[in-house]
């Protein structure tokens, strides 16, 4: 089998996994005030449903991938060295589970598979929307059957911005606050919709133009960052280095212009200390 065949096979599987997986959510959503769900930090829950999703992606993914390293987010959370060596099958399977858990519609089921640690296939469920995100390397990307493609935008106050803030450490607020008011001074508009996979498909799809997070788990962008490059944007950590989706890392996306442009903004905040507070007069 020719390798775009072959990854058009996986993506496939993937796609199958998910879209099993999506059916659990639905079924959850029609039930909201009736799940179960418990706290695993600051910010931080897990419900039945993320729970019984992740069970279902993965009785359609092992016996079809038999000895594939997996890195799930509920059940398999940390894997080693052998995450970058051959396949390795990245799973998110309720991303944004507080929108869930709230009934607010921003959710995915994000599915990425690597080879000696960089993306292959990639598929991202918006449930609610029931739409359909997936990128093979070299591919292309699309959403549905439509190939899609970075946004043209290059005027910084034109552009749209998506982010993610900081919830499991308050350490983190006060230079992320500086990032957030340097980038909202120069562009069009800042969203946080809640769900980090889907902000790296709107990226893709061109409806951000760029796209920040301080602190991410593999799960939440290795199908995002393929779905990006793939659709012909940029993506790095917020310092400019390579991306690496066996990795917790920070996380920047974004067209050819904006992303550049989003990371010189976002440099010195990083790197300079939190700002001092005056006491009340
Ligand atoms: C979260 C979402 C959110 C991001 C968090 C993630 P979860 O994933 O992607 O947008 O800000 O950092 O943990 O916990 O809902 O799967
Ligand atoms: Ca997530
Ligand atoms: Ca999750």
């Amino acid at each position: 089998m020719g390798i775009q065949r072959e990854r058009g096979a996986l993506l496939d599987l993937i796609t199958g996994a998910a879209e099993a997986g999506a059916a659990i959510i639905r079924a959850g959503a029609s039930r909201l005030g009736t799940i179960d769900w418990q706290s695993k930090g600051p910010g931080d829950f897990v419900s039945e449903v993320d729970l019984r999703t992740e069970e279902a992606i993965l009785a359609r993914l092992r016996p079809a991938l038999p000895g594939v390293t997996v890195l799930a987010e509920e059940s398999a959370s940390s894997v080693g060295a052998e995450a970058r060596r051959g396949r390795c099958v990245v799973i998110d399977p309720l991303d944004g589970t507080t929108n869930f858990l709230h009934g607010f519609p921003e959710y995915a089921v994000s599915i990425g598979v690597l080879e000696d640690g960089a993306p292959v296939a990639a598929v991202v469920l918006h449930v609610p929307r029931d739409e359909r995100f997936t990128a093979t390397l070299g591919g292309g990307a699309f959403v549905g059957d439509r190939p899609c493609h970075v946004s043209t935008i290059t005027d910084p106050q034109r552009a749209l911005i998506g982010t993610g803030f900081p919830f499991k450490d308050p350490h983190d607020i006060p230079p992320y606050q500086l990032q957030m008011s340097r980038v909202m001074a120069g562009v069009s508009g800042v969203r946080r919709p809640g769900a980090a996979s889907l902000d790296l498909a709107s990226v893709a799809a061109g409806r951000f133009d760029a796209f920040w997070e301080t602190r991410l788990s593999p799960w939440d962008f290795a199908a995002g960052m393929l779905l990006v490059t793939e659709a012909g944007g940029l993506v790095s950590t917020v310092d400019g280095d390579p991306l690496d989706p066996t990795q917790p890392s920070s996380v920047l996306a974004g067209n050819p212009v904006l992303h550049p442009w989003l990371r010189e903004r976002l440099y010195d905040p990083l790197h300079s200390p939190a700002p001092v507070v005056p006491p009340p007069a």
